[in-house]
């Protein structure tokens, strides 16, 4: 895959001002819980929860998205490790153009390089364009045109517990940086946040239909959606890494193999690397109406670390509530204990 730009200007569009307003017509109509953050409320959309931000992107993508059969969608909730997957399909994708040292990913922000679907930059281009893209939608959200293109669609998922605390901080950290004077008892306790949680409502929840979707895509077509979970990939990267680079058609050659370029590639994104590059540590980006210290997106990079601020009674209660959604579907998230 030949990489040109990470701006990828010929995608880029801003939606009508007409299409705004029937958008945001339509959003204030939607159920809302505002108990997350004083940042905005979450609506109910197509049986998920969104910030209507974003949700006015998802509209527009399902309205005006073109899909190629050649694109390859990066799917995710929030909080689930997108950067980690994106920096390493890039890699993989792009290994022939670069190596470590020339990557773009050393200068430019993971979601620069492989910006979202859903925060409503893309127009409905059908000019050559970098075929990695991504989005958090949920699988019944998708664009028709996703589906009806038959484009590949990679997905991560990760163990609810750790994806609540992740989700947690990082909507504390970005709602404390944009209302500087909120005081620690404004934000919302990580007690409240989990009464939401469980009960389904948290961004792009439930967390468990957001899985159940894509899950249930994937056994319906295998050779078109490959389906992740962060603490496989983490216990041993490189299985992962091959079948990534199989799935995007581009295998590592036994050459490559033997000259260690997958383990090269793991090396570049793991938390360590990635987090200490100066673009990730001091860098900023825009996400719509905001500015967005790269730095949000690195915190520990580890699993288990629910522990450190849930009670082992609150972790059982999210495992037997995902237990009962994904009971029948084959998948299973509880980790054993010494994980
Ligand atoms: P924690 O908050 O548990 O540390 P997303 O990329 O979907 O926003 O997910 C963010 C989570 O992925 C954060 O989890 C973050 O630290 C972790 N993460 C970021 N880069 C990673 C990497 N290279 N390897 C593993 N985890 C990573």
């Amino acid at each position: 895959m030949e990489f040109s730009s990470p701006f990828q200007t010929n995608l880029a569009a801003n939606i009508s001002a007409e299409s705004q307003e029937e958008y945001r017509k339509i959003i204030s109509t939607l159920p809302k819980e505002t108990a997350w953050t004083p940042m905005q409320p979450l609506c109910l959309y197509q049986g998920f929860w969104f910030f209507p931000i974003f949700l006015e992107g998802a509209m527009y993508i399902q309205d005006h998205f073109q899909a190629q059969s050649t694109d390859v969608l990066l799917c995710s909730s929030v909080k689930t490790g997108t950067v980690w997957l994106k920096a390493l399909c890039f890699s993989i994708a792009t290994r022939t153009q670069f190596n470590n040292y020339t990557s773009p990913l050393q200068t430019t922000f993971t979601h620069q390089c492989i910006p979202f679907l859903d925060y409503g930059e893309y127009a409905a281009s059908q000019g050559p364009r970098f075929p990695l893209l991504a989005t958090h939608m949920p699988y019944t959200c998708l664009p028709k045109s996703v589906i009806d293109s038959g484009c590949k669609i990679v997905y991560l998922c990760r163990d609810p517990k750790d994806n609540f605390v992740s989700l947690w901080h990082f909507l504390r950290k970005v709602t404390r940086n944009s209302f500087k004077e909120l005081k620690e008892g404004d934000l919302i306790s990580v007690e409240e946040a989990f009464e939401l949680f469980c009960k389904g409502i948290s961004f792009y929840g439930p967390y468990w239909e957001h899985v159940l979707g894509y899950w249930n895509a994937s056994l319906e077509h295998p050779e078109r959606i490959l389906f992740l979970k962060y603490e496989d990939m983490m216990k041993e990267t490189a299985p992962y890494a091959k079948k990534i680079a199989e799935f995007l058609g581009c295998p590592f050659s036994s050459e490559e193999e033997r000259g260690g370029r997958i383990q090269e590639i793991i090396e570049f994104c793991s938390f360590e690397n990635l987090s200490n590059l100066e673009v990730n540590k001091a860098g900023l980006h825009q996400k719509k109406d905001k500015l967005i210290e790269n730095s949000a997106y690195f915190r520990k990079g580890k699993v288990g670390d629910w522990r450190n601020y849930l009670t082992t009674e609150m972790g059982e209660r999210l495992d037997n509530i995902m237990e009962q959604k994904l009971s029948g579907s084959g998948l299973i998230f509880r980790v054993s204990p010494q994980d």
